[in-house]
Order: structure tokens, then sequence, then C-alpha cells
């Protein structure tokens, strides 16, 4: 009787002790789980020199205002304008908002195209080169993005 009462006294401090081993154990693994679906803010710094580095800034002028731009339209106020067209009647493409829409333009050119006449080939395909997502990594992407999302 007495080794009973004993093994379940043993199992009585057992188990919040094991829950605690579990639980602290767990901690680390839930906060990086936490961490890998919280979307990476990006580098502003690193955006913009990555933007002068590829060929971005060879079509795109950073400095002047939409619109316009003859070849390629001007990104000196993208952030702004970013926010407008994606509530814009004529917007097609699926992003939400302007961080949204400035990543679109770069990994998917042809979900919207701006109105230019020189923006789009003969076929109706965007002039903006439509494979970004393939040569640049997710985190080229974000800086890039947290880039532009500072030309006002
Ligand atoms: C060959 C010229 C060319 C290059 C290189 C280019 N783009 Fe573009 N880009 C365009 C054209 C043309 C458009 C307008 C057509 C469209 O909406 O797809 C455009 C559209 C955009 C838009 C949307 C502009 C708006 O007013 O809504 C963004 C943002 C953009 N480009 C960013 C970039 C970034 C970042 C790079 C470099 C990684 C880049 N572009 C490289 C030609 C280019």
């Amino acid at each position: 009787m007495r080794r009973v009462v004993d093994r379940r006294a043993r199992r009585l401090i057992l188990l919040p002790a094991l829950m605690l081993i579990i639980l602290g154990a767990e901690r680390p693994g839930s906060f990086q789980a936490a961490a890998q679906t919280v979307p990476r803010r990006g580098d502003a710094t690193r955006g913009g020199e990555l933007f002068a580095k590829l060929a971005c800034a060879s079509c795109h002028d950073i400095t002047t205002p939409w619109p316009g731009g003859d070849v390629c339209p001007n990104l000196g106020n993208i952030a702004t304008e970013a926010a407008r067209i994606v509530r814009s009647r004529e917007y097609r493409g699926k992003a939400r908002d302007a961080a949204g829409y400035i990543r679109e333009s770069i990994v998917e050119p042809n979900a919207y195209i701006v109105p230019g006449s020189n923006y789009r080939t003969a076929e109706g395909r965007s002039v903006m080169p439509p494979d970004f997502a393939q040569t640049l990594t997710r985190e080229e992407i974000d800086d890039l993005v947290a880039f532009l999302m500072t030309r006002r």
C-alpha cells in the first residue's frame, strides 16, 4: 500500500516537471515558427544599392515623379502612386496595399501594366523584364520593395 502511494506521489511531482521541460524546450521552436511567418521588412539602403546595380536604374528614373517617363514609368513617388493604383478601378492585380503592388510589379509585371504607349510590347506584354522573380532572391526583392516604399 505504501509503495502505491509513493508511486502516485512521484508521478504527481514528475508530471509538472515533465511539462515544464516540454514547454521550455518548445518555446524557442514556436518563436522560430512565428518569426518565419512574419514577413521580413527589407532593408531600404541595401535596396537602393541593388536598384542602382541592377538593370532597374537604366530603365527607371527614380528622382522624377510619376506620371511620366518615355520608356518606363518614373518611380520618384512610387509609394504614393502604388497606393493610388492599388485602389483604382482599373487595377487588375492581386495586391492589397502599396508594398504589395510594388512587389507584384517586380515579380509579375503582367499582372497589371501601367498605361503608357511604350510600356507594353506589340503583343501586349509588359516591357519590364519578366524574370526578376527567378533571378533575384526573396531578400533582394524585400530590400527593393523597402527602398521603393521610401519614394513618396
Ligand atoms: C527594360 C526596362 C525595365 C527594367 C530593366 C526594369 N523595369 Fe520596371 N518597368 C518597366 C516598364 C516598361 C514598366 C511599366 C509596365 C508595367 O507596369 O509592367 C515597369 C514598371 C515597374 C513598376 C511599376 C511602376 C508603376 O508606376 O506602377 C515598378 C515598381 C518597377 N517597374 C520596378 C522595377 C525594378 C525594381 C526593377 C529592377 C529590379 C525594374 N523595374 C527593372 C521597365 C523596366
